[in-house]
C-alpha cells in the first residue's frame, strides 16, 4: 500500500491524481501544540524522546492533510556522537561550543555508528511508521557534507561562511579529509533510517548557495554525489538547496530522484531547463503564507500552472515554514494545492 501512495509515485514520476504536497518544517514553532510541547521540553531533548519526537511528527499529518510525514529531528543531530558539543539557544538557533579550528580537530572528528549515536531517531522513525499504518509515507533526512561542515567551521549559522571558505579554498588536502568524514556520516545515518522505516529522504544543503558554480563543482559535489550513489537506490531522494539557481544543472548532476527549489525561480521554466528526467519540489516562498488566502491561491494556482500537471512535481515552499504563519493559512493552502491540481 505504502508504495503506491502518491508521494512516492510522484517521487518515481509517475502520474497521480493530484499534486502531493508537504511543507519544510510542518512541525514547528507556528503550531500552538508544538509550542506547549517545547514550554515543558528543551529542543534537544524533545529530538531525543522517541515518544515525544513521533507526536511532534504526528501534529501536521493529522492537522493538515499533507501527503508525506518528516521525521521530527535536526540536521545536526548526527555531530554530537561525532564529538560535537552542540547547544540550541533561545531563539538564536544552533551553537556548537567547539568548532573545528584545525587538522587535529578534523582528525579526531568521530565517524558515527547511527544504532549506537541516534537511538532515539532511529526508535522514533519505526514508532511513527506504526503509527502511521501506511496512510502516507515517512522522509527520513539528513544534512549535506557542505552544511554540515559549514556548522562544524563557523560555530553556528553564518552570513558570508567566510571561515568554511577559507579552509575549503586554503587548504583543499584538509577540506577533503573533513568532507569525506561527513559524507561517510551523512552515509551511515540515512541507510540507517531507511533501515528502520524512513520510505523516501531529503538531503538538506540548505547553505550551498552561499557557492560559486566551480567551487561548487570542484569541492563540493563529489561528496554529494558519493552520499547520493550509496543510499539513493535504498529510497528515492529529494536533493534540497536554497539560492542555487545558477547552478541547479550541478545540483542535478550530483544526484537525486527529485530536485527542490526555492522561489527565486520559475517553477516550470526550471524544469525543462533540467530536464524531464528528474522530479521537482517547490516553490512556493513561505512568507506568501503570511498573506491572504486570495494572494495564496494566486501564487499556489500559478506554481501548479507552470509545472502543467506533469508527473514528478512534488509541492512545497522554497524553505521552512516560519513561526509567524497562521495554521489556517497552511490548511487552506494544502487544500487549495489539492483542489486545483485534480486530474
Ligand atoms: O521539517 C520538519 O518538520 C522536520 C524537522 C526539522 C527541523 N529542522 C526542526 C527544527 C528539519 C527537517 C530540520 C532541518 C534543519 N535544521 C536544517 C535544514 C533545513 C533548513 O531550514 O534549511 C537546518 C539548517 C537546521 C539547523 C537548525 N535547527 C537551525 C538553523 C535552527 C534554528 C532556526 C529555527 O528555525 O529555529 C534549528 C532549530 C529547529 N529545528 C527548530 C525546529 C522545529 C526550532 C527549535 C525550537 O523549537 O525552538
Amino acid at each position: 500500500m505504502g508504495e503506491d501512495h502518491v508521494f512516492l509515485r510522484a517521487c518515481r514520476r509517475e502520474p497521480t491524481e493530484y499534486t502531493p504536497v508537504w511543507l519544510m518544517r510542518q512541525a514547528g514553532r507556528y503550531m500552538e501544540e508544538y509550542r506547549d510541547i517545547r514550554r515543558k521540553v528543551g529542543f534537544l531533548d524533545l529530538c531525543k524522546s522517541p515518544d515525544l519526537a513521533a507526536e511532534v511528527t504526528l501534529l501536521p499529518v493529522r492537522k493538515l492533510g499533507v501527503d508525506a510525514a518528516i521525521i521530527f529531528g535536526d540536521i545536526l543531530l548526527p555531530l554530537e556522537g561525532m564529538g560535537i558539543q552542540l547547544e540550541f539557544v533561545k531563539d538564536g538557533g544552533p551553537m556548537i561550543r567547539n568548532p573545528i579550528r584545525d587538522r587535529g580537530d578534523i582528525e579526531r572528528l568521530n565517524v558515527i555508528e547511527p544504532e549506537e549515536h541516534v537511538p532515539f531517531l532511529l526508535k522514533a522513525i519505526e514508532i511513527v511508521r506504526r503509527e502511521l499504518e501506511g496512510r502516507i509515507p515517512l522522509i527520513g533526512f539528513s544534512g549535506a557534507p557542505f552544511t554540515l561542515a559549514s556548522y562544524l567551521i563557523e560555530g553556528g549559522r553564518s552570513k558570508d561562511y567566510l571561515k568554511t571558505k577559507g579552509l575549503m579554498l586554503g587548504t583543499p588536502s584538509l577540506w577533503h579529509v573533513l568532507m569525506e568524514k561527513l559524507a561517510e556520516v551523512t552515509i551511515r545515518y540515512l541507510r540507517a533510517q531507511v533501515q528502520s522505516g524512513a520510505q523516501a529522504l531529503q538531503l538538506f544543503d540548505s547553505w550551498v548557495g552561499c557557492l560559486s558554480p566551480w567551487d561548487y563543482e570542484a569541492h563540493v559535489l563529489p561528496y554529494s554525489r558519493r552520499v547520493i550513489q550509496e543510499v539513493g537506490e535504498k529510497a528515492p531522494l529529494i536533493h534540497f538547496s536554497v539560492g542555487t539557481s545558477g547552478f541547479l544543472h550541478l545540483i542535478k548532476e550530483a544526484g537525486g530522484d527529485v530536485i527542490s527549489i526555492d522561489w527565486r525561480t520559475d517553477l516550470g521554466g526550471t524544469w525543462e531547463r533540467l530536464g524531464y528526467d528528474v522530479g521537482i519540489q517547490g516553490n512556493l516562498d513561505p512568507s506568501v503564507l503570511l498573506a491572504s488566502c486570495q494572494v495564496i491561491e494566486g501564487h499556489v494556482r500559478k506554481i501548479l500552472e507552470s509545472a502543467e500537471n506533469r508527473p514528478g512535481h512534488i509541492f512545497n515552499l522554497g524553505h521552512g515554514v516560519l513561526p509567524e504563519t497562521p495554521v489556517e493559512n497552511v490548511i487552506f493552502m494544502v487544500e487549495t494545492v489539492h483542489r486545483f491540481s485534480k486530474r
